[in-house]
């Protein structure tokens, strides 16, 4: 059975029942076979799996899509009931926020400016702010987030570290359509055409991890991954970088990620690989 509250009160006395660890699966709705997966891995780990369905305004600029962005809820219960979850928090604005925006919210630090910090101002306060709320409200003992938002999974690694916050952080691998896109409740934006082109984002993280396991550079495996996209003018490029896994500064050796964000249309895309850097 899986209950469905909407306020903090309610949260608060469906969470006391729960005896056990608690996994949380934050998520701002529109589930797809990607939080499903996370959906799994809570159930796996955890005693009981709490998800959160809130589309938190504080992440989004002015010119973003928090209007647009779907909002699904009945569908989404019925994915947690499929999945097996236990609870659900779907709260108001209000709810989260009653004395409205909060005036105190949590500075993401260095990285926090950079890549999708550089060209999303304000985002990882905002989605920080709230991950770090929903953690005191859930009071979960593990927390699960795809590694496809892998920037995000690192600050939220941090903060946690940095904060001392008393839950434990699990990366779950992305899921990927079989031609490769990675999924995203941003894919239901693309036009059937938009969604082809879409395909180059995963493609040139393809092309830098064979490059990567020939024993290319640094710098040769940016050549590859970024010849993918060549001249093409369907695709507007936002970063493709090579960093280590921590997405610290530096030369990177070993284990490294690859990241790429880019426009399709009007949908801002984004996805990442690990690979391993051996120069020969
Ligand atoms: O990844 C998301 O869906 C959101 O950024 C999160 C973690 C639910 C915070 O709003």
């Amino acid at each position: 059975m899986t209950a469905v509250v909407h306020t903090r009160a309610e949260l608060a006395t469906a969470r006391a029942a729960l005896t056990g660890t608690v996994g949380v699966v934050m998520t701002m709705g529109a589930l797809h076979s990607g939080h499903e997966s996370l959906l799994r891995a809570a159930r796996e780990q955890a005693d009981h799996v709490l998800v959160t369905v809130f589309v938190n305004p504080l992440q989004f600029g002015p010119n973003e899509d928090f209007d647009r962005y779907p909002r699904t809820l009945d569908e989404d219960l019925e994915v947690c009931r499929r999945a097996g979850a236990d609870l659900v928090f779907a709260p108001s604005v209000a709810d989260m926020y009653p004395d409205g925006a909060p005036g105190v919210r949590l500075d993401p630090g260095r990285l926090g400016g950079e890549l999708e910090g550089e060209s999303r101002p304000g985002f990882f306060h905002g989605v920080l702010t709230v991950v770090l709320k929903l953690l005191q409200l859930t009071r979960a003992d593990l927390a699960f987030f795809g590694e496809k938002d892998y920037q995000q999974l690192t600050l939220v690694r941090r903060m946690v570290r940095d904060l001392d916050v008393p839950v434990r952080v699990v990366g779950v691998p992305t899921v990927r359509e079989p031609d490769g896109l990675a999924l995203s409740s941003r894919n239901r934006y693309l036009s059937p055409a938009e969604r082809v082109t879409a395909r180059s984002l995963s493609a040139a993280l393809h092309a830098g991890s064979l490059a990567a396991s020939d024993g290319a550079s640094a710098a040769d495996v940016l050549v590859a991954a970024n010849a993918v996209f060549g001249d093409r003018s369907d695709v507007e490029l936002d970063y493709l970088v090579l960093t280590d896994p921590d997405l610290e500064p530096g030369p990177v050796t070993g284990p490294a990620r690859l990241l790429v964000a880019a426009r399709v249309g009007t949908t801002r895309l984004i996805d990442n690989m690990a690979i391993r850097l051996d120069p020969r």
